[in-house]
């Protein structure tokens, strides 16, 4: 009859134990739920409920949990209990009998769920910002490794402007230090301790909320007990900032795949984080880019399942709320996982520089500098702008590059054309002629990327 003991007269229905109980998937809360427990033994033994000595019992035996909890040696197989709180509970009223009984007084499943997932939420973050780091820290190299190359940019998957190779590494790490931050803007809010909140309306003991905030690692109590057992914001942030991280992700997969693409052939994929085909033995499949891609999904849904639980639920606890678990885990995993393989696969990238800069060649994306250079000369833009358009069709006609006509052939379109045209032609110098903040010029380009590194990598 497990936890409410007296006022029931029959058991739970084998099916009623399927649905109800947590403690196949809120086992991972062990230590925190252990951690928590002594915090709270102290606490209470302060406001009088037990002797200085019984604490003492109590945290040995607890400490003794919270190393087996650690070094994965609790056997929740074996157990019945309903969820991680009643295993912990009656682990110790196992060591300690009538003592192990005294632990509960005051304190509720409510306020310690809330604790114990607040305080695996926080260290998660501290996992999934070094996580984050390290994906910057690969793609700051990867643009240090090809400081110079230049490969088409893109919109609509056309062909536009070309840019530097450390401007494309740069654009992500740029979302991945948003990604960052909102990781530490979250946590300021989630930074709060329900414990002592009671089952919802506060507990009847002298118990002192900062002491214990403070003892676990929080920067304050929740201010009101109600919201405080049945807030779930701090679950459904962590869950967007994933969900907003593996966009960020995805998107960079998509580039990469198809920059790999026969059709592309910019990258090279090294063979850690690739695989072969059973049919196919020329194939080479970029399966870890498709999977940051494809497990989007996933996390996405876990952020809408949870938000769609919490819709309408009256206040305080109602136990709709323990589907905030599974799909959290599994969201902060599988981002863990997706920000992982992201720093292997950019540590193989091999970039071939030549076909990049041939493919950013094409496309005639010089036209306009070419009818620049005629505004230099002295021929009016709308003129120069008529005159590069007769340019490039007849290098179209030609399948060649603008800067592959000779100069005769240049001139028949215009006399003021010379020998100093083919410079300004050149790939660099449209690139360079971005030299702006944030433009894709050699000069922001590298002062972003050597702060960059300086940053991320050490220097
Ligand atoms: N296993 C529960 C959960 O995860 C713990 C809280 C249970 N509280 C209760 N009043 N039944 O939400």
């Amino acid at each position: 009859m497990g936890l409410w003991g007296g006022r029931f007269q029959e058991g739970s229905s084998d099916m009623f134990r399927q649905v109800n109980d947590s403690l196949p998937f809120d086992r991972v809360l062990a230590s925190q739920d252990i951690r928590g427990s002594i915090i709270w033994s102290r606490a209470i033994s302060k406001a009088g409920v037990m002797s200085q000595e019984e604490q003492g019992e109590i945290e040995t035996v607890l400490t003794q949990l919270l190393e087996k909890a650690e070094a994965g040696e609790l056997d929740f197989d074996a157990s019945d209990e309903e969820d991680i709180h009643s295993f912990v509970e009656a682990a110790l009223i196992d060591a300690l009998g009538d003592l192990g009984r005294k632990l509960h007084t005051g304190r509720s499943r409510n306020d310690q769920v809330a604790t114990d997932f607040r305080l695996w939420c926080k260290e998660h973050i501290e996992f999934l910002r070094k996580d984050i780091i390290a994906v910057i820290a690969s793609l700051v190299k990867s643009a240090d490794q090809f400081r110079t190359a230049i490969l088409p940019g893109y919109t609509h998957l056309q062909r536009a402007q070309p840019v530097r190779y450390p401007h494309w590494c740069l654009a992500y790490v740029e979302m991945l230090k948003r990604d960052l931050s909102r990781l530490d803007d979250l946590l300021k809010r989630m930074d709060q301790s329900p414990l002592g909140c009671g089952a919802l309306a506060g507990t009847t003991y002298p118990i002192d909320r900062q002491q214990i905030a403070d003892q676990l690692g929080f920067a304050t109590p929740c201010l009101n007990s109600l919201d405080a057992v049945s807030d779930r914001d701090y679950v459904l942030e962590l869950m967007f900032a994933a969900s907003t991280s593996m966009m960020h992700l995805s998107r960079m997969a998509e580039d990469l795949i198809f920059f790999n693409s026969g059709e592309a052939g910019f990258i090279k994929l090294g063979d850690q984080v690739t695989s072969g085909s059973s049919l196919m033995p020329q194939k080479k499949n970029p399966d870890a880019l498709e999977l940051m891609r494809g497990k989007c999904g996933r996390v996405f849904g876990s952020l809408q399942a949870l938000l769609v639980t919490m819709k309408g639920l009256p206040l305080a606890y109602n136990k709709d709320m323990q589907e905030d678990k599974e799909g959290a885990f599994d969201a902060v995993n599988q981002w863990h996982i997706c920000l992982c393989i992201a720093s292997e696969v950019i540590d193989t990238i091999e970039l071939n520089v030549e076909r990049c800069a041939q493919a950013a060649s094409q496309g005639y994306a010089n036209a306009t500098e070419l009818a620049d250079y005629l505004v230099e000369k002295g021929i009016p833009f709308r003129t120069a702008h008529d005159i590069s358009g007769q340019v490039v069709l007849a290098a179209l006609e030609q399948n060649k590059p603008i800067e592959a006509l000779s100069l005769e052939e240049l001139k028949t379109f215009n006399n003021l054309i010379d020998d100093d045209v083919y410079p300004i032609l050149e790939l660099e110098y449209l690139v360079d002629k971005r030299d702006i903040l944030g433009g894709t010029g050699a000069k922001p380009v590298f002062a972003a990327l050597d702060s960059a590194l300086a940053e991320f990598c050490n220097g």
